[in-house]
């Protein structure tokens, strides 16, 4: 007998899948998953308990039609060319209206296309970003839903009960047509990235510099999440430096190979960010440093023939100190790297992007999640239309106050060869952005010369080449 009860379907089982529906079901929609692997379905109803419930088949005609109409079916499944066939074996089963939502980190155009191809079938298909882990799907993930709006509405309240709250404001919002919600999605990484290698840069920092053990850099990270850094990644450090290694001795952060991976959004963000002209040179470098990272061996050799000399060590409160300035101004900067990104994007790819909507529902439940953000949705409240968050009186006393530790730190990362450019990086951004000139009119010149590339005048209107020879 078909049952046409269940409110919201899911396909992909895995870790994600499965707390997602889980939490779908937890606030009383029925849910209905669906799997080729035999033992996540029954994973599934196991932890479900109840069937009337939490249902989930290997069998895709009886998950269709296990739905209520429109059907709303969200795949959290590996992006790439699975969504795509997940999508033709779904078609068959659909009815007009029925509603497809991908929330796996797809590739924006890919989203496009599919959106266009679905249409064409009469089929609603949107790109939603879920940003949380595992845990964020079980208990209230960061939501980034975008396509089109009347779509939307359908899933809306499912959407706002499952997210997470902040101030009982649900970290979900439209955010805009076709593929916005996962170019958004893929930003919110890229600031990812940025985040995590300024976290990982300045541990090493207070590691080499002032030799702090793991029991002390929890303590710094602890108190710092107190404060202005406190952020999720902030906290998830200071957690990490105090477990315990359950294979040996000490703390497990030691024995973990410095070789960081990526599945490729960081990257995303980084080569579209050079396509439509925004620097992001923060985000770059973060993904550059993975990179740098798995060239483990030729590190190693590289390591013997340089020699950096001894370590000129800090008063381990000073550098404290400096540290948490000196970071908070390198996270401001990867916000606004993120966010002047997006707003370009919006016009490039008519997104219609608001982005202190985007900052609010970043607030809780995803990984940038940071107290920042509230400063962050204000400036944007305020003032739509703002270039840049540099710009904002709120963040120019701000960046004020921690200028100065960036540049000493600087210094004595580049004195002492400790790496930081995610720090470095974020000063020459500042400092580039706020020159009224740069030496740039010399590249100009050197392009006409060889190439008669043409440049223009600082006194007078027009195009200009010389015979430079
Ligand atoms: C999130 C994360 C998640 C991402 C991981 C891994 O918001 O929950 O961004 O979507 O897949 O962070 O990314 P990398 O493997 O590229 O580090």
């Amino acid at each position: 007998m078909e049952n046409t009860a269940y409110d919201f379907g899911l396909v992909g089982l895995g870790v994600m899948g499965r707390n997602f529906i889980l939490n779908v079901a937890d606030h009383d929609y029925k849910a209905f998953g669906y799997d080729l692997d035999p033992e996540k379905v029954s994973a599934l109803i196991e932890e479900g308990g109840d069937k009337a419930r939490v249902n989930a088949s290997g069998d895709i005609s009886v998950f269709v039609n296990a739905l209520s109409l429109p059907r709303k079916i969200m795949l959290l499944v590996p992006a790439g060319k699975i969504v795509d066939s997940v999508i033709e074996s779904l078609l068959p089963y659909l009815s007009p209206d029925d509603i497809i939502i991908d929330g796996g980190n797809s590739f924006f155009t890919d989203t496009d296309r599919r959106e266009a191809y679905l249409q064409s079938k009469g089929i609603h298909f949107f790109g939603a970003g879920v940003s949380g882990g595992a845990e964020g799907a079980r208990k209230g993930p960061s939501i980034m839903p975008g396509g089109s709006r009347e779509a939307y509405k359908e899933v809306q309240p499912i959407f706002e009960a499952v997210a997470a709250k902040f101030n009982n404001e649900p970290c979900v919002a439209y955010m805009g047509p076709k593929s916005a919600g996962n170019y958004v999605k893929m930003v919110h990484n890229g600031i990812e990235y940025g985040l995590m290698q300024l976290t990982s840069e300045f541990y090493d920092l207070l590691q080499k510099g002032g030799q702090l053990n793991n029991n002390e850099l929890h303590k710094v990270y602890t108190e710092w999440n107190k404060g202005d850094l406190q952020s999720f990644l902030v906290e998830i450090s200071a957690k990490i430096f105090e477990k315990k290694d359950d294979l040996g001795q000490g703390q497990l952060v030691d024995k973990i190979l410095d070789k960081a991976k990526q599945k490729g959004t960081g990257k995303w963000t980084s080569q579209n960010a050079m396509d439509i002209g925004i620097p992001i040179p923060t985000i770059d470098i973060a993904v550059s440093m993975r990179e740098i990272s798995a060239l483990k061996q030729e590190r190693v050799l590289a390591s013997k023939k340089y020699d950096r000399g001894t370590m000129e060590l800090e008063k381990k409160q000073i550098l404290i100190k400096k540290a948490e300035k000196a970071m908070f101004f390198a996270f401001i900067i990867t916000y606004a790297q993120g966010m002047h990104q997006l707003r370009a994007a919006s016009s490039e790819y008519g997104y219609e992007l608001r982005l202190a909507s985007i900052a609010r529902i970043w607030r809780a439940g995803c990984i940038i999640r940071a107290a920042l953000l509230e400063d962050i949705a204000q400036v944007f409240e305020k003032d739509k239309d703002l270039a840049n968050l540099l710009l904002a009186p709120l963040f120019v006393e701000k960046i004020k106050d921690s200028v100065g530790a960036a540049r000493e730190l600087v210094t004595y990362a580049a004195e002492n060869g400790i790496p930081m450019p995610g720090l470095f990086n974020s000063l020459s951004y500042f400092d580039a952005y706020t020159s009224e000139r740069l030496p740039l009119n010399l590249i100009q010149a050197q392009r006409d010369y060889f190439g008669s590339h043409t440049y223009e005048r600082t006194d007078r209107a027009g195009i200009f080449h010389t015979d430079w020879s």
